[in-house]
């Protein structure tokens, strides 16, 4: 699948959280270094570029993370009351194994010392800029042709022990990276039935909240 002409806009809109589309064959190196420099170039607060990606493709590994997902995703579903447990039993929420490629997306909030500019009165803006550093990754992905799952069922603590994260770096996603087969049109969520979008018109307020 080649998509390397796309538009900022095409990439925004084929951009699926992917699952279930996984070919089994890896990201090939410099793919995923272009992917991972897109991610790099995100804007930072401070320029502190507090991320770092941790790129693994242990056979092992990824089966572990895996292993550990399930049980979170039993517990969830556990907690479900009955309608909503059937309707979430079909739903795939990871291809950790079928990706081949994990991507651990990591925080730290010491990046750039003690005085970040910008950060002092919203300390939050420290992750917000490893979360545009994600987003820059899947949309540069999705040029690509390459599918990205965004994984956040599991207990950090597991995981920055899996990945051997030092003490002060947290764990922000787990993300599965691989070419698919196809970007499905329509979110997973969506299709089936666990929840839709909401239409922009409801989102896009004037002069104030409940203008
Ligand atoms: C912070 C975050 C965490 C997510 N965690 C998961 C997850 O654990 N498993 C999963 O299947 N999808 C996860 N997703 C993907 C969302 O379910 C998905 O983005 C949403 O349903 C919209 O679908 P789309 O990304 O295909 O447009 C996550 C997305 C975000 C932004």
């Amino acid at each position: 699948m080649s998509t390397d002409q796309l538009s900022v806009y095409d990439a925004i809109r084929l951009r699926r959280d992917v699952r279930a589309e996984f070919t089994g064959e890896l990201v090939d190196d410099q793919t995923l270094w272009r992917i991972l420099a897109a991610a790099h170039r995100a804007p930072s607060v401070g320029n502190s570029q507090p991320w770092d990606f941790v790129v693994i493709r242990s056979a092992d590994t990824l089966r572990r993370f895996a292993e550990h997902v399930a049980d979170k995703r039993d517990e969830f579903a556990a907690a479900l009351p009955t309608d909503r447990a059937a309707t979430f039993a079909p739903i795939k929420i990871e291809g950790i194994v079928e990706s081949g490629t994990g991507v651990v997306v990591t925080h730290d909030d010491r990046r750039g010392g003690p005085q970040v500019l910008g950060r002092a009165s919203v300390p939050e803006t420290g992750v917000y800029s490893t979360v545009l550093a994600i987003q820059n990754l899947w949309l540069a992905a999705t040029a690509e042709g390459i599918g990205v799952g965004w994984v956040s069922f599991y207990e950090p603590e597991v995981l920055s022990e899996l990945v051997g994260l030092p003490a002060g770096i947290k764990p922000v996603a787990w993300l599965c990276v691989g070419p698919v087969r196809e970007f499905q049109q329509v979110p997973d969520l969506e299709r089936f039935g666990w929840r839709a979008g909401r239409s922009l018109d409801e989102a896009v307020h004037r002069e104030t909240f409940g203008g």
